[in-house]
């Protein structure tokens, strides 16, 4: 398994809606085992789509401009090919995806959570988006214009990275913070 238990990876998921387009949208996701877990608001239209069909794709991309058109519901300059065994939509050049089946949803005041099993898993390449590895960069600019005031990053981080990088990234951040 290449996914780090502890890490949220930023990803974005196909599901087909109710007069069969497709539907693309960002969220964050947590990989463990065979297992994927997402916390779905409830006015997300994925989570209609996921809860109704039980099929998604999740897609690794690269390109943080894709999260905003995809938000944007601009999805007609976006090429896919079908996935192979839901032939739910996957983003051309994307790094990796997961097709998944809902095991699991459990309803909250205002969300979900939706515990899903990896059907197939193909892997193109292993860079995947995590927010922390951007908030290391920002970190590393403030520090060096001597602005100490990271605890938003670092919160970040916390949430979306492993216990063991979170606590070497605080050891670096000490140490760069008692050289200056
Ligand atoms: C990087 C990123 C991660 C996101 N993660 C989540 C998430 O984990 N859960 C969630 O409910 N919304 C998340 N969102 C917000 C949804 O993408 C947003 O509500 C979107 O409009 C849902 O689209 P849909 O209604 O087509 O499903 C995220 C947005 C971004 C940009």
């Amino acid at each position: 398994m290449i996914f780090k238990k502890g890490v949220l990876y930023e990803c974005i998921i196909s599901t087909k809606n109710e007069d069969s387009s497709y539907n693309l949208a960002p969220f964050g996701v947590y990989i463990f085992k065979n297992n994927v877990f997402l916390k779905m608001y409830k006015w997300s239209r994925t989570l209609k789509n996921v809860l109704r069909s039980r099929i998604f794709v999740i897609n690794f991309v690269q390109d943080g401009i894709l999260f905003l058109k995809v938000l944007a519901k601009e999805f007609n300059d976006i090429e896919t090919f079908p996935s192979e065994n839901f032939k739910l939509p996957v983003i051309k050049n994307c790094n990796a995806y997961l097709e998944c089946i809902m095991e699991e949803a459990k309803e909250y005041k205002d969300f979900y959570f939706i515990k899903g099993k990896i059907l197939s898993e193909k892997i193109f390449n292993k860079n995947f988006i995590n927010r922390g590895n951007y908030m290391c960069i920002e970190i590393a600019i403030k520090l060096t214009r001597r602005n100490f005031n990271i605890e938003k990053e670092l919160s970040i981080i916390k949430k979306t990275m492993d216990y063991n990088s979170f606590l070497q990234i605080k050891n670096y951040i000490s140490k760069i913070v008692k050289n200056r």
